[in-house]
């Protein structure tokens, strides 16, 4: 028996959401909540695939390794890792007993990207054992395979992207698709889930509706998100909150704009303000899920909390700037 135990980490959007499924650009930060998973492999005449992942109620999940290899489409909670191995084995063939564990260290309701840190840590822990030199890209390619088998053709593969590299990213989404580290020592960020579960492919479906309605004026909105983008990486490199902070703001104006904002959302970047905090927005799809809020001092997060109160929300307990994918103790 081989066995191998990663994790990876969740995501959060900090500039460029739905601008960056246009071909566009994005910065995406890696969180310190993450899925962990163990894979575990035996050589068998007849080999299967046993899932455990008790979090998105699979227990005893069961199926021979040849009937989820011919696959061409993918339903149900098993999808996401099913497709990583059809991915998979299209570059690395795959015959032996596959058992995967998984367990997640935050609430896949606040919208961090449990689907990407799914394909993400399962895509890791193969390579750990059947593709040793598979590079960061390579599994990228891999995973983007696998998320167009379970979802369809949406998306721009950014939360991916952040889940393999870890750290905060510059991607960008055209081909062929860039993944730049920016080497960032703190980025003083906080997250505060709204209360809401979002649907992020509904969203992203409205966009896109708004955009063939009105192309002139979403292109428009698009186009500044992208140069909000630009100046927002310059402003992390420089650690220039003050500049960062207004750049958000901004963006979750235009957010607001092509409407994936909502009252949750919107009372959350008004708690920041409130706060003197350096920015706030809606963090990824919209319609719920997570804000997120630029508190650069101590001050800021302490005026932060008692604002939260007031609108009975916390700020959750995680730090962004996280590892990517990495092995684990088993
Ligand atoms: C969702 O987390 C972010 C979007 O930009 C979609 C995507 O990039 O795939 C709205």
């Amino acid at each position: 028996m081989q066995s191998v135990a990663v994790s990876a980490p969740a995501k959060l959007f900090i500039l460029g959401e739905h601008a960056v499924v246009y071909d566009g650009t994005a910065i995406v930060s890696a969180v310190d909540a993450r899925l962990h998973l163990k894979l575990q492999v035996t050589t068998a005449p007849l080999p299967t695939v046993t899932i455990q992942a008790p979090d998105v109620g699979l227990q005893d999940w069961q199926a021979p390794l040849a009937s989820v290899l011919s696959k061409d489409s993918f339903a149900g909670e098993s999808r996401f890792i099913e497709a990583t191995l059809v991915a998979f084995h299209q570059q690395h063939p795959l015959q032996h007993n596959i058992y995967i564990e998984t367990h997640s260290s935050f609430d896949r309701n606040y919208g961090l990207g449990s689907s990407s840190a799914t394909v993400a840590a399962t895509l890791f822990a193969l390579s750990r054992l059947f593709a040793p030199h598979a590079s960061n890209m390579q599994l990228f390619e891999m995973g983007l395979e696998a998320i167009l088998l379970a979802q369809g053709k949406i998306g721009s593969g950014a939360d991916l992207a952040a889940a393999i590299q870890g750290g905060t990213i510059y991607y960008k989404n055209q081909r062929p698709r860039q993944i730049t580290p920016l080497s960032i020592p703190t980025l003083p960020i906080v997250a505060v889930y709204s209360g809401q579960k979002a649907g992020t492919t509904s969203y992203v479906r409205q966009v896109k509706a708004v955009r063939e309605q009105h192309p002139n004026l979403v292109d428009s909105i698009i186009q500044t998100m992208l140069d909000i983008v630009e100046e927002g990486k310059v402003a992390l490199l420089q650690q220039n909150w003050l500049t960062l902070g207004r750049l958000m703001n901004v963006q979750h104006g235009l957010l607001h704009a092509i409407g994936v904002d909502t009252r949750a959302l919107a009372e959350v970047v008004f708690a920041a303000r409130s706060a003197r905090c350096d920015g706030a927005k809606l963090s990824g799809a919209g319609g719920g899920d997570c804000a997120i809020v630029l508190a650069s001092t101590a001050a800021q997060r302490e005026a932060l909390s008692t604002q939260l109160d007031h609108i009975g929300r916390t700020i959750l307990p995680y730090t962004l700037n996280a590892d990517g994918v990495r092995v684990e103790e088993q």
